[in-house]
């Protein structure tokens, strides 16, 4: 297992360019079983939860064929059944479940384990499928939906407890583009991700309006053909790199990203007293070095709102930012995990059910910590680009889910950082 070791103290200039969207790749890859013919995505970032996405893809029966960032894959024949070695390594393999009942009126897809994250329930999701008509049932760990008549269409609200889910909402709108009639899901979830899906099933023939807001209609047809996709930049990625600027940065410009889905994590970051400026075009944006900064209180609230994937790597610039901060997940109560790690370090952070008060601290310093979820791994990086000293971040793999070659984007802003392997 690589580790990575970051020397803080230097400051990052430059510019890198952000990757394609994982969380846009994931579902529009599971996307492709709805077709028998060819599909070409572009700018699909080479990141482990891609990669296994596309190894669950070959394994139900799929033909891909991979050059950087571009994949090509037609699933002529497929399996209904989802491997379990490989869906368990991965939550998100459960989008997988939508299209292969669409296609193949069968799906068998092993229940995902939940994460560091907290529980990881499905149950919207299969409140959606069985409103379309699947039959559900559970057995050795595996969910097994079946529609033997075919799928139709319904009337669905996908509203949970924490909100809206995304690949509940991704799952439904998939599976309902082959339904018989029209499905109208409520209380989607609005993130840019599942407008970016809808695009691409639009562009394979699919009739869905509404992709992008709380209300989505989907009007069923017989089948679906191939197309050609450019994946969105990915939001998170570039919330990260706009983080790791603020903290350290002395002029970062940041190319291909979108404003408009960065809008809440702008507004933290201009609110702490960070200056963020945009083109006109707005796919480049450059953060100058700051003056006065100030803490601030953050509530993660489902897209447009403050996103709980970018709640980890604010605390690490909240924890060195003069000033209290409170922040509170309302998505993911339990999604602290950085917190401990970054006590380690230094930080002044109490943690109280489902909310987080940080006392800005002069400086971290260096200590060997431990990642653990992906965005709680980002977090322990940022931090350490301004602590004193060495910091040793060990089980990298958790950062490599995600991220696309994080350590060389960090060495092309004149970051110090080496990856090593762990003895
Ligand atoms: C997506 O996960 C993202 N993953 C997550 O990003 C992100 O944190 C999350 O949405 C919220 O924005 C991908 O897109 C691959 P949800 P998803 O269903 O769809 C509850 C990252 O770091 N819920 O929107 O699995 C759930 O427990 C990852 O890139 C139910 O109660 O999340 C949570 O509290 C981590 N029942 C809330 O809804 C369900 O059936 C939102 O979850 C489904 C979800």
């Amino acid at each position: 297992m690589d580790k990575l070791i970051v020397h803080g103290g230097t400051a990052l200039r430059g510019s890198i360019n952000i990757s394609g969207s994982k969380n846009a790749s994931l579902p529009i890859l599971a996307a492709t079983l709805l077709t028998g013919e060819p599909c070409i995505i572009r700018r699909v970032p080479d990141v482990s939860d891609t990669n296994y996405m596309i190894q669950i893809l070959s394994a139900l029966g799929a033909d891909v064929e991979r050059s950087s960032g571009t994949v090509r894959i037609t699933c002529e024949e497929v399996s209904d059944r989802a491997p379990y070695e490989l869906v368990r390594r991965m939550r998100a393999s459960i989008c997988v479940m939508g299209p292969l009942l669409a296609r193949k009126r069968r799906a068998v897809v092993s229940l995902p384990g939940g994460c560091v994250i907290g529980d990881r329930p499905v149950d919207l999701h299969l409140r959606g499928l069985e409103a379309l008509g699947a039959k559900v049932e559970f057995e050795g760990g595996n969910l097994i939906l079946t529609a033997p008549d075919g799928l139709r269409g319904a009337e669905i609200d996908l509203r949970g407890t924490h909100g809206p889910t995304v690949l509940g909402t991704d799952n439904v709108m998939m599976a309902a583009t082959l339904a018989d009639g029209q499905t109208v899901i409520e209380s989607a979830a609005a993130e840019p991700e599942v407008l970016d899906l809808a695009n691409f099933l639009n562009a394979m023939g699919a009739k869905i309006q509404g992709a992008g807001t709380r209300r989505i209609v989907i009007e069923g047809v017989p089948e679906l053909h191939g197309t050609e996709h450019t994946v969105i930049p990915d939001r998170i990625e570039a919330g990260t790199f706009m983080v790791a600027a603020a903290l350290a940065g002395d002029g970062v410009t940041l190319r291909r990203v979108c404003r408009d889905h960065l809008k809440s994590i702008t507004a933290a970051l201009e609110q702490s007293g960070h200056c963020v400026e945009f083109n006109a075009a707005g796919d480049v944006c450059t953060l100058l070095r700051n003056g006065q900064t100030r803490g601030v209180d953050l509530v993660t609230a489902p897209y447009p709102g403050y996103p709980t994937d970018m709640q980890a790597q604010m605390t690490a610039l909240l924890a060195t930012t003069p000033g209290i901060s409170v922040i509170k997940d309302t998505i993911f109560p339990q999604r602290f995990m950085h917190c401990a790690e970054l006590k380690r370090m230094g930080a002044d952070i109490k943690v109280d059910h489902g909310t987080v008060v940080v006392r800005g601290v002069s400086q971290l310093s260096a200590a060997p910590v431990m990642a653990s979820d992906l965005r709680a791994s980002a977090a322990l990086v940022l931090a350490a680009l301004t602590a004193k000293g060495a910091t040793e971040i060990s089980r990298l793999y958790h950062i490599d889910r995600g991220y696309e070659h994080i350590d060389e984007k960090l060495l092309m802003l004149g970051a110090h950082v080496e990856r090593v392997k762990d003895r």
